[in-house]
């Protein structure tokens, strides 16, 4: 296995593992080269605006379609509820209050990536292609001689904990904490454990496919520069061996054998791949004289709902930076959004929660429910010194959506969820004085 990348956001790459597997001058001659099955591979609708078209061509052993009947799949070894769900997730009245999780363990049993998703909270409608589901993965061991792909949506996978080998039918992409990996719908994979055990967290994405931010009066450079999102050349395996292939379908999942990898593209073509990219090598932007912008400056990657500007989900992170607002009160002020709010942390400590927010946790505040710093947060915040500071070690993530993010039964009655997160807040005092 290589792990080798081409830099850019949505080229038109061009790769092959094999010199001369990749035709010159058409897409699917009347023998591709080497012995190769041509196929396609549509991302989008065939006739999308040019601007936004994503399709592969690849050149592969065996055409994917050969493979026996798909059954249902049921992963073993979970607790009652720790299902990898989908759209609707109208299992549980969705509560106004805020939520917070401590972190999922890592399961005792052998667990791989599938087997180990948990879905903790979702919205919208898989059938409608508009929402995301929340999920956290933790697994100690490779899949093997088992592969997955998600036709109902792409998959933004965050990891937290251990790096993880993420081995596509386009390549191979490695991915560990401070990076991120996303794998489009339908690309077929599997994922191997590079520290023995991984946890992370996933957007699965039914909506459209994330793309980076319009940057306004930014200019043209700045946030997430395209140069720095990562995606693998052809990788294949020539594998001839008993394999399964499990998929999520119309929201549930499903399992098939087949007597070969499925990862047998031997070159490659087109716009439609998986990539990685490095969090650290965002470019933060913020204020350099008093306030603070609003947290869309941190948006790394958004997927637009069809309102200008209004996210199905925007990807934004917390990284290292600078605070230097003189006159202001550096943490996230408090707030209340018509968006909704699911966030995480990979590492080191978030601003606004000093405690009881962890790597591997999560919090949710939905739409219009108030949050923002506890009392100590506050307390430090508004008696500081406002020298220049750096907020070092730290990277803390949110997936914004318009829809209300609804957890599952599970994310309710899991022992992980913190009854008392309210608490964090009663101690704030009235401090006015007419
Ligand atoms: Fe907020």
């Amino acid at each position: 296995m290589r792990f080798e990348y081409q830099s850019g956001f949505g080229n038109e790459f061009a790769t092959e593992a094999v010199a001369g597997a990749l035709p010159v001058g058409r897409n699917s001659p009347q023998k591709a080269p080497l012995g190769l099955y041509a196929e396609q591979l549509s991302g989008t609708a065939f006739t999308v605006p040019r601007s936004g078209n994503k399709r592969t061509w690849t050149y592969r052993i065996r055409p994917s379609v050969i493979h026996k009947p798909f059954v249902p799949f049921a992963p073993a070894g979970k607790r009652a509820g720790e299902l990898f769900r989908s759209s609707p997730f109208d299992e549980a009245i969705t509560a106004p209050n805020q939520l917070r999780w401590n972190p999922l363990p890592i399961p005792e049993e052998p667990t791989d990536f599938v087997e180990g998703i948990t879905t903790i909270a979702g919205n919208g409608d898989l059938f409608s292609q508009a929402g995301i589901a929340v999920h956290i993965y933790r697994c100690n061991r490779g899949m093997g001689n088992r592969y997955f792909y998600n036709a109902d949506g792409e998959m933004l996978i965050v990891p937290e904990m251990g790096r993880i080998g993420i081995l596509t039918e386009l390549g191979a992409i490695q991915a560990g904490p401070g990076e991120v990996a996303v794998v489009p719908r339908g690309v077929r994979f599997k994922v191997e454990l590079a520290d023995g055990q991984a946890r992370g967290y996933i957007c699965e994405n039914y909506g459209a496919q994330f793309r980076l931010p319009d940057l306004g009066p930014i200019g043209a450079n700045g946030l997430a520069n395209p140069r720095d999102f990562e995606t693998p050349v052809a990788w294949f395996e020539d594998k001839d061996e008993p394999c399964e292939i499990v998929q999520k379908f119309g929201g549930n999942l499903w399992s098939c054998e087949t007597d070969h990898s499925p990862l047998d593209v031997v070159a490659w073509h087109g716009n439609y791949a998986p990539y990685r990219y490095d969090l650290r090598r965002f470019n933060t932007i913020g204020s350099i004289s008093f306030d603070h912008p609003d947290p869309s400056i941190f948006t790394v990657l958004t997927s637009p709902s069809g309102d200008a500007g209004v996210a199905n989900c925007d990807f934004v992170i917390f990284p290292d930076r600078w605070l230097v607002g003189e006159d202001t009160f550096r943490p996230p002020w408090y707030h209340r959004n018509t968006m909704s709010e699911y966030m995480g942390l990979i590492y080191g400590q978030y601003d606004a929660k000093e405690e009881g927010f962890v790597p591997g946790g999560g919090s949710l505040h939905n739409q219009m429910s108030a949050h923002g710093p506890d009392l100590d947060a506050f307390e430090k915040a508004s008696n500081a010194e406002l020298k220049p500071q750096k907020l070092a070690g730290t990277m803390a993530f949110m997936f914004e959506s318009r829809y209300i993010i609804r957890p599952t039964l599970f994310a309710m009655e899991c022992p992980e969820l913190q009854p008392d997160y309210y608490a964090v807040w009663q101690g704030l005092k009235k401090n006015f004085e007419d």
